[in-house]
């Protein structure tokens, strides 16, 4: 009776209730081992004939049963207790994981990631393709890399360009993220400037494949990629959807006028960047089956993409120095680029946004002769450019790095695949070509029409309150000091922060990196940055 009464409120208690002193002996087990015990002999004691074998069978059954569960308990808890090491272990592990492998300074950015996609990626096309898609990923996840701690927060680094005031001199060139398809991961690795495109006004596929070269040994690249291009309406689509998220997320509602609230100003960001100090640069170019000779035509493809795009931009860079579509680079020439640059800043002025973005041509490296950079020169004050970037990938071959290096057998066959050479041996060209510009630049402007706009301007301040007494003397403004100086961008070669530091010495207000970011991975920005910061501390001490 005794037995089967326990056994009966055994089972009524329920697996929770028996749960709970298996807990317990998981901390006793030798304390009920012998209660459990006990009560077998009371059962076999004081029942009568027939049911007492009945009950003892049950009754020990179901001793056994507990004795069996008693047992089992301290495994149980031992494996529970496991899981939550295990469990806690792997929470550490990914949270951990998580705060350094989203940060910019972990070496594993470069050491483990860019090897990593080398390996997995043969093709740099595949490569350039994964790097993004997963970088897109990771920051609709919030798991993106970023420069934690604010290190522009300084300072030490920050610049004016176009009035504003950025947090840094670095940018990010055109071509790493063609369709802009992650602006802001990229604005998150830390540069004050990303350039996204170039685009064409119709979609266009570029050269066949392959048409992306690796040369590891030099950290340098060659692209035929011939802008490949989704086209521009398919670039305004996703800018303005970008512009409409960010309205959103900062309270302005999903109506129209909060994208337009947000491009005229009422965020209190760039309307391109939409991040303090930061600006977003978008690059137009032609599409390859418009006919260089007609030049109408040329102006209208570059005009589409400013209309469908301005609004979008904080700068428009205008591309005629890719090597890799046919007859691009005669654009350079002085007469077809003024007409071409002045389409352009007159579709960038009438831009329906409260500021307008500012116009630069990216010029290539190669047209170097003395009458070409004159000619340049004098097609960005004549159509009224903003400024420059100096330059893009080259058509020449430089000699490998260091000097007398001979290249591998497999790297010297890549040499001869057609397209543009980018990479650290461009630098001493770069920021020799940045001071060539900067220095004509900086001289009076050259065209007719502008030099005639400065004279009447001179004369108008030099005849000012002509018959008033005691006028103090007025010293003409100089020509040159009457239009804002033009701004220069350097790209080509630049991977470090003495390099960086240098070619703004030579004149540029931003230095700009793509091949440096392919080999050094997402935190090349911050590590740039931080060597400018011990650079321009070195000086001063
Ligand atoms: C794969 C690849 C694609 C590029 N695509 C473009 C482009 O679409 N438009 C452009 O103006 N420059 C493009 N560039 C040139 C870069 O923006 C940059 O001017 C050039 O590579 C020199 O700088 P770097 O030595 O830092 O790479 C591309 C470069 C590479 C390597």
């Amino acid at each position: 009776m005794v037995a089967n009464s326990v056994a009966l409120a055994w089972k009524a208690a329920g697996p929770r209730a028996r749960a709970l002193p298996s807990f317990r002996c998981a901390q006793r087990p030798s304390i009920l081992r012998n209660h459990a015990v006990a009560p077998r002999h009371g059962a076999v004691r004081y029942a009568s004939e027939t049911t007492t074998t009945k009950a003892a069978d049950t009754a020990s059954a179901t001793i056994e049963a507990a004795a069996e569960t008693v047992k089992e308990a301290p495994k149980k808890a031992g494996r529970g207790a496991r899981r939550i090491v295990l469990g806690t272990s792997l929470a550490l592990t990914l949270l951990v994981g998580y705060v350094y492998g989203t940060d910019t300074r972990a070496s594993a950015h470069r050491y483990g990631v860019v090897p990593l996609i080398r390996l997995l990626c043969p093709d740099a096309e595949d490569a350039h393709h994964l790097g993004v898609d997963t970088l897109k990923t990771l920051y609709q996840y919030g798991l993106h890399p970023r420069e934690r701690g604010n290190p522009d927060g300084d300072g030490a680094l920050t610049t004016e360009v176009f009035g504003y005031t950025l947090a840094n001199p670095i940018g990010i060139s055109g071509g790493l993220d063609k369709h802009a398809e992650v602006p802001d991961p990229l604005f998150e690795i830390g540069p004050a400037i990303v350039e996204v495109g170039g685009t064409t006004p119709l979609p266009q596929d570029g050269n066949p494949r392959p048409r992306v070269f690796r040369l590891p040994s030099q950290k340098a690249m060659i692209n035929r990629y011939g802008l490949n291009s989704k086209g521009a309406d398919h670039m305004a689509a996703i800018l303005e959807q970008r512009v409409r998220d960010f309205a959103y997320a900062q309270g302005f509602g999903l109506h129209e006028q909060a994208v337009e609230r947000v491009l005229n100003g009422d965020a209190s960001v760039p309307p391109g960047s939409l991040v303090p100090g930061k600006l977003l640069a978008v690059q137009v170019a032609k599409n390859k089956a418009t006919p260089d000779s007609d030049i109408e035509a040329v102006k209208r493809d570059y005009v589409y993409c400013v209309d469908r795009l301005a609004k979008y931009a904080d700068i428009l860079v205008v591309n005629v120095s890719s090597p890799n579509t046919p007859g691009l680079r005669d654009l350079q020439a002085t007469a077809p680029l003024t007409a071409i640059l002045k389409a352009v800043v007159g579709a960038a002025k009438g831009v329906d946004r409260a500021t307008k973005p500012f116009v630069m041509v990216k010029v290539s490296p190669d047209e170097d002769a003395d009458e070409q950079v004159s000619g340049i020169c004098e097609a960005v004050w004549g159509s009224g450019v903003d400024g420059v970037i100096v330059g893009n990938t080259t058509n020449r071959r430089p000699e490998p790095l260091p000097q007398g290096f001979t290249l591998p057998q497999k790297e010297q066959t890549t040499l001869q695949e057609t397209g543009g050479y980018s990479g650290p041996q461009l630098f001493d060209r770069t920021v020799a070509l940045v001071a060539r510009y900067r220095a004509l630049l900086d001289e009076t402007p050259v065209t007719p029409e502008q030099a005639g706009e400065a004279q009447a301007e001179t004369a108008r301040v030099v005849h000012a309150e002509p018959d008033a007494e005691n006028v103090p003397p007025v010293n003409p403004p100089s020509v040159a000091a009457q239009f804002p100086r033009k701004v220069l961008f350097a790209s080509g070669g630049i991977t470090n922060g003495a390099q960086a530091q240098a070619a703004l010495n030579a004149g540029a207000s931003v230095a700009m990196m793509y091949t440096g970011v392919v080999y050094g991975g997402m935190g090349t920005v911050t590590r740039v940055k931080q060597e400018m910061r011990e650079e321009r501390q070195l000086k001063k001490d």
